[in-house]
This record gives structure tokens, sequence and C-alpha cells, in this order.
């Protein structure tokens, strides 16, 4: 039997139901288009491109018949207002800083560094079985052969699916810290708003997402379940141990920004022709502030690449402080600026965190 044979055969067999029935729903899409409505997610791989008639929609699946959809994010109807403006705005991110973000390992030095890195290991397994997702092994990367080929379809469906879940811990976070210091009558000295940020950016992420591709009932469903449990596990972990929750992030970070070194490989190396010159969707420009020229998909890639790698600096630094007694090293003034500190840009990266004698 060939290599390939078995691989596909191994596939077969230990194959994880959800991927199947996810993948069978995308398939049944795909050979019924009209039945889109009543199932998981139009396939891109599929079918051709479409515009629904969207300013500016790169949009090119959907469950939501033509004539219906308009934007999917529409402005406000109101007479006066004309727009809306973030109170978070994105740090400007030059191209080198973006392409010199690094995939890192922090090593874990205790045991609850080995909680946190052992049940992001957990989670990565079941989320690549649900997704049916898998990195080429080292030394492989260029064999565009299957399980391992991901194209545009399945590289989207697994970033929305993770930004669902990425954008929920600063908020669980940032709220357990606002309400600590309602109940203890304290000052927070300056996390909230770094974890409510990090949330935001992780929306930001999702919405974005959202202009490419729109999941039907199915991915919903998921979404649903997955942050039912998510948040209320890391609410209760979070009120036990702040200090694991934030190396959690860290290492889960760590993931993310191997993820996106992945496809942003893939669509250099021509894997994704789709997304080759595909513009990225308005609301990213904005809020990056994309350059003219530099406002390709693969650009939002190294946008998105550099936002995870910052989430990966916050968190493990965050999990290297006194929870309830230093103050937040990135919304801080250094008495010393000229030396290096942590800041909100990504000229400094430390991709495995600031020490903590380092910063207090
Ligand atoms: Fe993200
Ligand atoms: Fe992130």
């Amino acid at each position: 039997m060939s290599t390939t044979a078995t691989v596909q055969l191994r596939t077969l067999i230990a194959g994880p139901t959800t991927a199947r029935l996810f993948q069978q729903s995308c398939l049944k899409t795909s050979l019924r288009p009209s039945a889109a409505v009543t199932i998981g997610l139009r396939s891109a791989a599929a079918l051709p491109f479409r515009n629904h008639g969207v300013p500016n929609s790169s949009r090119y699946f959907s469950t939501t018949s033509s004539n219906k959809l308009r934007e999917f994010f529409p402005p406000p109807k109101t007479p006066h207002v004309v727009e809306t403006e973030s109170h978070f705005k994105h740090p400007v991110f030059t191209e080198k800083e973006m392409k010199d973000i690094v995939i890192a390992h922090r090593q874990t030095k205790d045991w609850s560094d080995w909680i946190a890195l052992g049940t992001v290991r957990m989670l990565r397994w079941g989320m690549d079985l649900a997704t049916g997702y898998k990195h080429p092994p080292t030394g492989k990367e260029q064999k565009n052969v299957r399980p391992f080929s991901m194209d545009e379809r399945k590289w989207i469906i697994r970033f929305i699916f993770l930004e669902t879940v990425a954008a929920v811990p600063g908020m669980v976070g940032g709220m357990l810290r606002h309400m600590r210091s309602l109940r203890r009558m304290k000052r927070d000295l300056g996390w909230i708003e770094t974890l409510l940020e990090e949330a935001y950016n992780e929306r930001m992420h999702l919405l974005t997402f959202l202009k490419l591709a729109e999941p039907g009932w199915f991915m919903r469903f998921m979404v649903l379940g997955a942050q039912g449990v998510f948040f209320n596990a890391f609410f209760i972990s979070y009120l036990l141990s702040p200090r694991t929750c934030h190396r959690f992030v860290g290492y889960l970070e760590e993931e993310a920004v191997l993820t996106y070194t992945h496809a942003i490989n893939d669509l250099e190396s021509g894997k994704l022709p789709r997304w080759q010159d595909m513009k990225a969707p308005d609301i990213a420009v904005t809020y990056w502030k994309m350059p003219e020229g530099h406002q390709k998909i693969l650009d939002l890639l190294y946008y998105i690449r550099a936002d995870e790698a910052k989430h990966r600096e916050v968190n493990h630094t965050l999990a290297n402080l006194d929870q309830k007694y230093d103050p937040n090293p990135y919304a801080s003034k250094y008495d010393n600026p000229q030396e290096p500190h942590p800041t909100k840009s990504a000229s400094i990266m430390k991709p495995t965190g600031w020490e903590r004698k380092d910063v207090i």
C-alpha cells in the first residue's frame, strides 16, 4: 500500500465524527446549492466567487440568497449619526516589525505552567479534530498532499472558529478584575483596559473574517456550544488562578502565531490562489490603518499574526507578575523611557514575555 493510501486509510479509520459531519455538510452544500440555507457553509472551493452586489464586498460564500444580502454589518440608519469611532485605536505596525515576528515557545517552569500548556495542547487537539485540520509534518510543508492541504475555505472556517473563542479571555479577565475592584474598593492598577482591548482586537479579527465568509447554522451551533463551555470554564479558572489563565492565553497565542504563519506560508507559496490578489475588507484597512499598496489578504494575515504575537507577549508577561499588587507594565510610565520596556507597538517584541524583575 502506498504511503498516501495509508495516510488516507488512517484518516478514514481515525477520522473525527464531528469533522466528517462538518465536511459532509459543506460537501452537501456544494452539490446542492439550493439547500444552502439549511446547512453549514457554502464551499468556497466548489463555488465560484460571488459578489452579491455589496459595495466593496469580497465575501465569496454565503448562506443568504443574493437578493436578500446587502451588508453583513450595515451602517446604522440614523439621520444624524454618520460614523461611530472606537476608543481602542490600533497602533501602527511597520512592515519590518510584522515580518520579524517569530514562532516561539516559553519553557514551562512550574506546575501552573504545565497545567496551562497541557490544557492548550488538549484544546488544540480537539479543535484540529473538529475542523479536520492538520499542520504538515516538519520538513514536508511543501508537499501539497491530502490530508495536509488547506484551501481558502478550510482556512476561513478555522480562522472564524478560533477568533470566536480567542475574544473570550480578555473580556472575562477584564470583567473579573473590574468586579474585584468594585468589591474590594481598590484600584485595578491598569490591567482592565489592556484586557478589554485584547478582547476588542480579537473581535475585530472575527468581524474582518466575516466579511470574507458567512457561517451557516452548523457553525453557529458549534460556536454557541464552544462559547457556553469555554466562557464558564475560563470564568471559574480565572477566579481560582488568574496567573495560570494568563499563562494559558500566552500558550494559546503561541499556537495562533503558528497557525497564521502556516497560512502566510501557504499564501506566499501560491497554494491559495483565490486570495492571491484579493483586497482586504474595508473594515480591516481602516482598523489597522493599512497603507496604500499593502491592503491585500496577505498583508491582513501579517497584521493579525503581529496582533497574536503581541497577545502572546502581553499574557506571558502578565503571568509573570503578582496578580494583586503589580501595575500593568503596558499602561505604565517609566522612570527612564529610553530603556526598553513593554509597549503596545510591535517594535519591541519579547516572544516569551517580560520577566517581572525587568519591568517592576
Ligand atoms: Fe485573533
Ligand atoms: Fe490573540
